[in-house]
């Protein structure tokens, strides 16, 4: 592994005006030194099918699998349905954690999340940190990234607002520490 940190950033949403997308594409403007955030695509990840896995994983999820693999650290955009994250998100982790050598295990991880509404995705968010129980990952706990409202902070696929943009690289800087942590051996 080497010194700098590697980030895999995925986001949730499909369409081309995605918030999610729009706050991960901020991301890549706010990374600090020492760190380098690639993304994942996950549009050509079929729907889960335990007879297709049978098979042999489909080049799309191989290819996920093996960025993740060589990722130091993970960090999500979830968009909120249902109060949830979004399907293609769960469908794209469900197929990467299956075994052998699931790639989720002991990454560290972040999560951030767009909504035109109020709540910002926090409960698509909690619900992300619960699915990462199971895959024994290791999350950021603060800042806590909602962002709310989001077509007032989103002009043209760009992320304006400040106050969004200052917490986003906040939150990449504690991603970054965390990671250096674990790498360490001290996760106190
Ligand atoms: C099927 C569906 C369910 C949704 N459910 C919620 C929800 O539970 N909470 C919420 O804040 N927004 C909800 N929304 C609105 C999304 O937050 C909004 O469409 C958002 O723009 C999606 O993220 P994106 O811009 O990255 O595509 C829902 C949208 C869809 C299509």
């Amino acid at each position: 592994m080497s010194d700098a940190i590697r980030v895999l950033g995925v986001s949730g949403s499909l369409r081309k005006g995605s918030f999610n997308s729009a706050i991960l594409r901020a991301a890549i403007e706010l990374v600090p030194a020492g760190m380098t955030l690639e993304t994942a695509e996950i549009r050509d990840i079929p729907l889960y099918d335990e007879d297709v896995r049978a098979e042999g994983l489909p080049p799309s999820v191989q290819r996920l699998r093996d960025q993740i693999k060589a990722a130091d650290a993970l960090l999500f955009a979830t968009p909120e349905y249902n109060y949830s994250v979004s399907g293609v998100l769960k469908n794209a982790i469900d197929w990467a954690s299956r075994p052998p050598s699931q790639p989720f295990a002991g990454k560290p991880f972040a999560v951030m999340g767009a909504s035109s509404g109020m709540s910002g995705t926090m409960r698509a968010q909690y619900h992300l940190r619960q699915m990462a129980v199971f895959l024994d990952m290791h999350p950021v706990n603060k800042p806590e990234c909602f962002v709310r409202e989001a077509a007032k902070k989103i002009e043209n696929g760009k992320l304006t607002d400040e106050a969004t943009r200052k917490v986003i690289g906040d939150l990449l800087v504690a991603l970054a520490s965390w990671t250096r942590r674990l790498r360490s051996g001290s996760g106190s």
